[in-house]
């Protein structure tokens, strides 16, 4: 059986035969959030399905490509549609696109969700930067040898979300009066959204939204020293804060509206960065 440093070689030198790109931002488009890859010039779609030991995405609103290209004049690449725990896939294969990302050269990530609000001054349609995240999946994506050419056996998370990209996102947003809030990300294994009970215990332990997802990747790119930077659209209240059921249609359409924001947000920090 091939190395996985072995498959992420492969899986590069396919990538570069499309693309001579040497892309200097990550991003990972969430539930609904996809469009923004349409403003990336110049660019290279490549299908997960064609490069070499991609996971395939089989979740109702991701695309499943990577997009090569130039967003605000800076070289990014963009995966339209990310691979979750819950969809039955091995921890590594979730983050296996963070490491290639990582060998193409990213320094930064900027990973984006759709997340429940915990927080009962937050609002359908509201968008948060992530300060911190409470890993509650029950896994960890570092679990087994380490990739001693990435980073360390146990790397420092304490600032797993850079301070700098935080700023840079709080000044873009403020440049374009978007409101945005800061707070805790914390990521359940799903797929069954959290019961009421659930979502109390959350806000206990500090927790300002709720989703299924960024956290393996975070903890990767953090593994392989890429600063990071997290954005949550909130889709939905989470559950028992509003009395009415969740439903992922919702979601992903709460995420579709709030995307002109959130085009214009990403554009103006990748021009700040
Ligand atoms: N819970 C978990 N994941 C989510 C939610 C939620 O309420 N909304 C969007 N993703």
């Amino acid at each position: 059986m091939k190395l996985l440093v072995d498959k992420i070689n492969d899986s590069i030198s396919y990538i570069k035969k499309y693309s001579l790109i040497n892309p200097d931002i990550g991003i990972i488009l969430g539930s609904g959030l996809g469009l923004l890859a349409d403003d990336i010039e110049n660019k290279v779609i490549i299908p997960y399905k064609d490069i070499p030991h991609f996971p395939v995405s089989t979740v109702e609103g991701h695309k499943g490509q990577i997009v090569l290209g130039t967003l605000s004049g800076k070289s990014v690449i963009c995966m339209q549609g990310r691979f979750h725990y819950y969809e039955g896939y091995n921890i590594n294969d979730v983050v296996y696109p963070v490491r290639v990302m990582q060998k193409l050269g990213i320094s930064k990530l900027i990973v984006t969700n759709s997340a429940g609000g915990v927080n009962t001054n937050f609002s359908p349609g509201d968008l948060m930067i992530i300060e911190d995240h409470i890993n509650l999946m029950g896994t960890n994506p570092l679990i087994g040898k380490n990739l001693d050419s990435f980073g360390q056996r146990f790397p420092d998370m304490t600032e797993a979300y850079d301070k700098q990209l935080l700023e840079i996102a709080q000044q873009a947003a403020h440049s374009l009066s978007i409101q945005i809030n800061k707070g805790i990300y914390a990521a359940m294994m799903g797929p069954s959204y959290e019961t009421p009970a659930e979502i109390r215990y959350l806000r206990i332990i500090g927790a300002d939204a709720v989703g299924m997802s960024t956290v393996p990747e975070v903890i990767v790119a953090t593994h392989g020293g890429v600063s990071v930077l997290g954005i949550s659209c909130i889709t939905n209240m989470a559950a028992g804060v509003l009395n009415k059921p969740l439903e992922h249609k919702e979601v992903v359409e709460v995420a579709s509206q709030a995307t002109a924001n959130f085009i214009k947000l990403i554009n103006r920090i990748i021009q700040g960065i």
